[in-house]
């Protein structure tokens, strides 16, 4: 009954304060324009970049992670012009009323740490994000180096990172393969060295829902100074549990999550945004938390990530797969002409979906087309703008039976419109 209110209560205002009662605020860590980018394949130039950067901006994540400065000029230059141009725009959501935490990844040493520094120094909040393995595989083989090495790095690293920045995460990459009281002992001392944020990855994606939940209720109650600090999930999909395990993280004490639109990332990918945050939407008693994610845009994100990454988006994909939303048989068909609850838990229009049931093509008019441009955030276009992008339309449906979203957008974008 409760959830069922919430879920489809209709009034925005009135379902945002039925979720934030007694819950903390959920910080979503966008890093498709980082981890996401490690997608193989997948090279954003700066511009690509800064267009997904103002979408995240209006779809109210709080941080983004905007690269890695150190990897080459050009992810300098896209992480220095996302801090400049972006960092001082206003969230999202006007009740969030404050600029994204523009962050870049460093790894554990003085020159990343300071080329990090250099390029998200421009945002008004900005965070240097730095990390070390510490699992005995990637300490033996990959960085050969003992535990206490690794400790020193760890602290120093947070140390330097500090005197340059307030705002500090620390990383513990390979965590869900690493000994759980040693990272106790990292974790105490890069909390003493001055990290405010503490992040656990599962780097290959190897935990269960449940192994993944009880390491970050372990590390929370066994690491000294741990309520001096956020505590961060980053799961990666090897195993298809990325979102599980996030959500678990959640359940056990974390609140930020480090996620990707799409779950674009290496291999099988990151735990995707939209799922994260519709599972948290779906079922708000099963969380102590409340997100401020402006959902009715997070189709168009998808379809400006899938179209600029190249990532094509898998049809049944949850939330925002073409097929998230079309029944095909006849009994589903059946029910949900009857009532919408019969096969349908969200609202399509809820996540920017509109008008599943009409297909744009070669003999749709101006009005089929001047109100999907309006869905999808382009407003009322001026008359030779909006003639432009008809006759383009048409010129596309000649070639093509279905016009989708993701050619409007495509379409849009060779006008050089933006929505
Ligand atoms: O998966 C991982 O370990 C990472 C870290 C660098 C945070 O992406
Ligand atoms: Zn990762």
């Amino acid at each position: 009954q409760l959830r069922s209110s919430i879920v489809f209560c209709s009034h925005p205002s009135r379902r945002f304060l039925s979720q934030t009662a007694n819950k903390d605020k959920l910080i979503v860590f966008d890093t498709t324009l980082r981890d996401g980018e490690q997608s193989p394949g997948v090279n954003l130039v700066p511009e690509e970049k800064l267009e997904i950067a103002r979408n995240l901006s209006a779809l109210g994540v709080d941080i983004i992670e905007a690269g890695f400065p150190i990897a080459s000029p050009a992810d300098f230059e896209a992480v220095a012009r996302i801090a400049k141009e972006i960092g001082p725009l206003m969230n999202g959501r006007e009740k969030v009323g404050k600029p994204m935490i523009i962050a870049g990844l460093a790894r554990a040493s003085t020159k990343d740490i300071q080329r990090c520094h250099e390029a998200v120094s421009h945002a008004p909040l900005h965070r240097i994000h730095t990390f070390l393995a510490t699992s005995d595989i990637h300490l033996q083989y990959k960085l050969k180096i003992s535990r206490e090495e690794c400790i020193i790095r760890a602290a120093k690293a947070v140390e330097y990172a500090r005197s340059l920045c307030e705002d500090v995460e620390f990383s513990t990459e390979d965590a869900g393969r690493s000994d759980r009281d040693f990272l106790c002992e990292v974790l105490a001392e890069v909390i003493r060295a001055g990290a405010t944020t503490l992040n656990i990855p599962d780097t290959v994606g190897y935990t269960t829902p449940e192994e993944y939940g009880s390491l970050i209720k372990y590390l929370i109650q066994n690491t000294p100074g741990s309520d001096k600090v956020i505590w961060s999930t980053h799961c990666h999909d090897d195993l298809g549990l990325a979102t599980a395990n996030t959500l678990s993280g959640i359940t056990n004490g974390a609140r930020q999550v480090e996620v990707t639109i799409n779950g674009i990332g290496e291999r099988a990918g990151n735990t995707s945004l939209e799922e994260v945050i519709m599972a948290i939407q779906v079922h708000p008693s099963a969380f102590p938390v409340y997100h401020t994610i402006n959902t009715p845009l997070l189709y168009r994100t998808s379809n400006l990530v899938s179209s600029l990454s190249g990532m094509v988006v898998q049809p049944n994909k949850a939330i925002v797969g073409t097929n998230a939303f079309l029944h095909e048989s006849g009994i589903h068909q059946d029910g949900v002409l009857k009532h919408k609850q019969t096969y349908e838990i969200i609202r399509p229009e809820d996540v920017g979906v509109f008008n599943v049931n009409i297909v744009l093509g070669k003999l749709s008019g101006r009005n089929a087309l001047r109100q999907r441009l309006v869905e999808l955030g382009y407003g009322d276009l001026p008359d030779a703008d909006f003639q432009k992008a008809f006759e383009n339309f048409k010129l596309l449906a000649d070639s093509k039976k279905r016009i989708t979203d993701l050619d409007l957008l495509a379409l849009m974008r060779d006008q050089m419109l933006t929505p």
